[in-house]
């Protein structure tokens, strides 16, 4: 029988999976207690999720998976506090309901500026009071860098949390989880493509300027939604080694090894149409992955997959969405089925 990945890895870094409580149950559930030591959520935690309204906060189902962790002793990872997707519009909204990023009156937009660190302060406050005795790991802020060079020169993401707060968002955030989580909470801030040079050292840059300033951040977590063929393994060792530099945590967040190039075109049809050698492929690609992981284990102390198995993966959107309705891809290390893939064995015995 197969052996436990997270036993595998025991000596190097926790396993993580991300869920949807649905996975609590059945089969999924029995994959998580086997092979898994850490989880998190694909989308319960998230603002919209948590506060839908302005001082409505629903707990209910992020936990499910809290307890459920709990239960079973996996570490906790919190994705994600402060993000520009899947945030509810009333965080932008002043008293009246009228979008704050209109605003051009000085005075009033430097209430609205207050105004919006509060209700930073409260969201971070609030769930951060609630479990910081469940949840290690923080993603306090998530992709707050832009893929280009947007006009503020630093390659700073121009979202409503920018326009209308420049980088204090981002202090707040980090400054409040500390205050409230005390020294047992770990502070990451999250992004993807950390291995693309442009990108890496602009988020290098920000994080040496909060450090600089006190800010209180352990760590980078890199969501690490690659391809068979892209980034290279010499990009994502630069980065982690990079970061490490600073005196800082590294965490593989999100990672799931899609069969394709951006955008994915054109995508397999189903899961049977994908050969044999594709997943050959994939599997030479995480053997080597996971070797770069375990040379550099002081450096990482979390692997997270964002998902089980390949019958539940967000990237079936991409490639549907790309391909006219219809795509399937394969990110993992267990098929449709719960059975083990080439790639799962690949980074059990390495070849
Ligand atoms: C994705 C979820 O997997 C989807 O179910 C949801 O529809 C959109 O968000 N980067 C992140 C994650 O930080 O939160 C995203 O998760 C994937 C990309």
């Amino acid at each position: 029988t197969a052996p436990q990945l997270d036993q595998r890895y025991k000596k190097s870094f926790s396993i993580g999976a991300a869920v949807e409580p649905h996975q609590l149950e059945g089969k999924d559930a029995q994959m998580l207690k086997r092979h898994y030591n850490s989880i998190v959520a694909e989308n319960v935690m998230k603002p919209v999720n948590i506060q839908p309204e302005e001082g409505v906060f629903n707990f209910e189902e992020a936990d499910k998976i809290v307890n459920f962790a709990k239960e079973n002793n996996m570490e906790i990872r919190f994705h994600a506090l402060i993000w520009h997707s899947q945030i509810p519009q009333w965080f932008f909204q002043d008293k009246l309901g009228n979008p704050m990023v209109n605003e051009t009156d000085p005075l009033k937009r430097e209430a609205n500026k207050q105004l919006l660190l509060d209700r930073i302060e409260t969201h971070v406050k609030t769930i951060v009071e609630r479990y910081k005795d469940d949840v290690k790991s923080w993603d306090v802020v998530n992709e707050v860098i832009d893929d280009g060079n947007p006009p503020n020169g630093k390659g700073l993401r121009e979202s409503e949390w920018f326009k209308l707060t420049g980088t204090d968002y981002i202090k707040v955030a980090f400054e409040t989880a500390k205050k409230y989580g005390g020294e047992n909470v770990k502070l990451y801030i999250n992004d993807y493509n950390t291995e693309v040079e442009s990108k890496r050292d602009n988020l290098y840059n920000l994080v040496k300027e909060l450090l600089d300033q006190g800010v209180p951040i352990d760590g980078v977590g890199h969501q690490s939604h690659i391809q068979i063929g892209w980034p290279t393994l010499q990009q994502t060792e630069d980065s982690i080694n990079l970061f490490a530099s600073l005196g800082l945590d590294n965490q593989i967040t999100e990672l799931d090894v899609s069969l394709y190039g951006w955008p994915p075109r054109p995508a397999y049809k189903s899961y049977d149409e994908i050969p044999g050698e594709v997943f050959e492929n994939q599997a030479d690609r995480y053997d080597a992955l996971f070797k770069l992981y375990e040379k550099l284990d002081d450096k990482i102390s979390n692997v997270t997959f964002w998902g089980i198995t390949d019958n539940h993966t967000w990237l079936d959107d991409r490639a549907e969405e790309y391909n006219d309705g219809v795509g399937k891809d394969a990110p993992f290390l267990f098929d449709p089925d719960y059975k083990v893939k080439p790639a799962y064995w690949a980074i059990i015995d390495h070849k």
